[in-house]
């Protein structure tokens, strides 16, 4: 049976930043759902067209889209053992059809992390955010900032500002994810997998708890 890991939480809590982690030490893959969609942006595929438009205003993308690309994601090989998954699901739409989608393969979500951190925090996280342009590395001007400026310390690629990481977006996000995604909260709690994480606490000491309730 595969392991699927469902990493819950607000946005800028630290959800990729921990799966990136995790995945490495457990030898599971990392699937992020925004990730997927920055790529088909930059690729200017339809599906990146489409979503760019959700994803500078905030908002969510629609959930068959999601979904769909969710499931061509999930049949590739390297899922064979399962995944950590962050940023998906988002709605309780998707948790259902991501529920139907494992079902199918014999399998189930395993356990939920929620990660829990103050809206101050998660603002402050955004706004300092910068991404690596070839692979996805995230730093932070204050928390984890790159050797060198501008340049991640892991494939010398440019750092750039998400579009959607100014002050006014990340609070429509949050607001977006209180309605829509807040709900799995209670969903994954009654099914008995979700264990709340403090999120509060610097990325080691974060990922040394994640880890703990994993292996349990
Ligand atoms: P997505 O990319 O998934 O964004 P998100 O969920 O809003 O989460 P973030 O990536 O913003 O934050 P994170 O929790 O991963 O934090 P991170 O580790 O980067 O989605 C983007 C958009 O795509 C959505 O708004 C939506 O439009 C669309 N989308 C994606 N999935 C979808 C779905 N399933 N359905 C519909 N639409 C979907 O950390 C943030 C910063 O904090 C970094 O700078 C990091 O270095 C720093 N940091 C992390 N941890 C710590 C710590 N412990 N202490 C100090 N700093 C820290």
């Amino acid at each position: 049976m595969a392991t699927y890991i469902v990493l819950l939480g607000p946005p800028g809590v630290g959800k990729g930043t921990q799966a990136k982690i995790l995945a490495k030490q457990i030898g599971l893959v990392h699937i992020s759902t925004g990730d997927l969609f920055r790529e088909n942006i930059k690729n200017q595929t339809e599906l990146g067209q489409l979503s760019q438009r959700y994803i500078n205003k905030g908002q969510l993308v629609p959930d068959d889209v999601t979904i769909g690309m969710l499931k061509e994601r999930i049949s590739r090989s390297d899922c064979e053992l399962g995944a950590v998954m962050d940023g998906f699901p988002r709605t309780l739409k998707q948790a259902e059809a991501f529920k139907i989608i494992l079902d199918s393969m014999g399998d189930d979500v395993s356990i939920v992390p929620y990660i829990k951190a103050s809206d101050k925090v998660l603002i402050e996280r955004l706004s300092g955010r910068w991404t690596c342009r070839k692979n996805g590395h995230i730093f932070h001007s204050v928390f984890k900032p790159p050797q060198e400026e501008g340049i991640c310390d892991k494939d010398g690629s440019e750092l750039y500002q998400r579009d959607d990481d100014t002050v006014e977006t990340a609070k429509k996000r949050l607001k977006v994810y209180v309605e829509r995604t807040s709900p799995l909260i209670a969903y994954y709690k009654n099914q008995g997998i979700l264990v709340e994480v403090q999120g509060e606490q610097a990325i080691e000491a974060l990922a040394k708890d994640i880890l703990a309730i994993v292996k349990k």
